[in-house]
């Protein structure tokens, strides 16, 4: 790809490059939070940043999480019909494909590069990619989870003509996993993503504007207690500062050189 070779031609980010790749040869328990735009190169819009959706449309109203407490049974209603009229983002990500930076990041969890994922993104790219270590802070667009016992399963597998539709385990309401403004982060998730962060000895943000919490926490809790901190982003982030490697360049060509310098001993 003519991008890719002009960008690894450039010597600020190969040297940032073979940076990285030093510190994760050194390191024994890599983290990365990882943003919308690593999920960019498979044709999802980000939400901020240059060609956001945000950023040209302004931010959706807020009041899904409301809606849901008040009214389950209305809220399921109407999400069946917004699913089948659709919407440029949920149609783009129900046709995206994970793209070489989500294989990359697969490639780094199999060489014992990178120990964990703490992802923003709901669009189960990660896991398509052949990622298994992976917490989806924002929860999962194609997953259901129980407000009762935390419980998660497939949205295609749930009965839909009886709505709200209930957990089979405890009766609970299911809501969609995707979590909403408003909406508590789930606590098992969270749990983890601290957990990771206080384990972290190095830490990667990956296509993230680090603007949402408690997500844009890990990456300052990690560096607080002395972890390194790598940013892969083309454009600077509120984290760029604090960084102590940055590749200006987009995920997709970024990941997979770093595994590339990984491969060499
Ligand atoms: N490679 C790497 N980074 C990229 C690429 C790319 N190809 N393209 C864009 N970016 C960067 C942008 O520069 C920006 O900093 O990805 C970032 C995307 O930022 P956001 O759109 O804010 O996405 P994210 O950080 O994931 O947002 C966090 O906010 O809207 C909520 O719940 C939503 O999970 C989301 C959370």
């Amino acid at each position: 790809m003519p991008q890719t070779t002009s960008l690894l031609d450039n010597a600020e980010i190969a040297t940032a490059l073979r940076a990285a790749a030093s510190l994760m040869r050194r390191s024994y328990h890599a983290v990365a939070l990882v943003g919308a735009g690593l999920s960019a190169e498979s044709g999802i819009p980000t939400y901020r940043g240059t060609g956001g959706i945000w950023t040209k449309f302004g931010e959706p109203t807020i009041d899904g999480w409301d809606f849901f407490q008040d009214d389950p049974a209305g809220w399921w209603r109407y999400a069946i019909e917004h699913k089948v009229g659709g919407s440029d983002f949920t149609d783009a990500i129900d046709r995206a494909a994970p793209n070489a930076g989500h294989y990359a990041l697969a490639d780094l969890e199999h060489m014992g590069r990178l120990a964990h994922v703490i992802t923003q993104n709901i669009d189960n790219l990660h896991q398509v990619a052949g990622s298994r270590l992976v917490t989806e802070i924002h929860g999962n667009r194609f997953k259901v989870r129980c407000m009762e016992c935390g419980a998660r399963d497939r949205l295609e597998t749930i009965d839909l003509e009886r709505l709200p539709p209930h957990c089979p385990e405890c009766g609970g309401v299911y809501k969609n996993d995707t979590v909403m403004f408003g909406e508590p982060i789930p606590k098992d998730a969270l749990d983890e993503c601290y957990r990771q962060a206080l384990q972290a000895d190095l830490f990667l943000t990956v296509g993230t504007s680090a603007v949402v919490y408690p997500a844009a926490d890990f990456p300052v809790l990690a560096k607080r207690r002395g972890a390194p901190l790598i940013e892969i982003n083309p454009e600077e982030t509120g984290l760029t500062d604090i960084a102590d490697v940055v590749i200006r360049a987009p995920a997709g060509i970024a990941l997979p050189a770093l595994v590339d310098l990984l491969l060499v001993p």
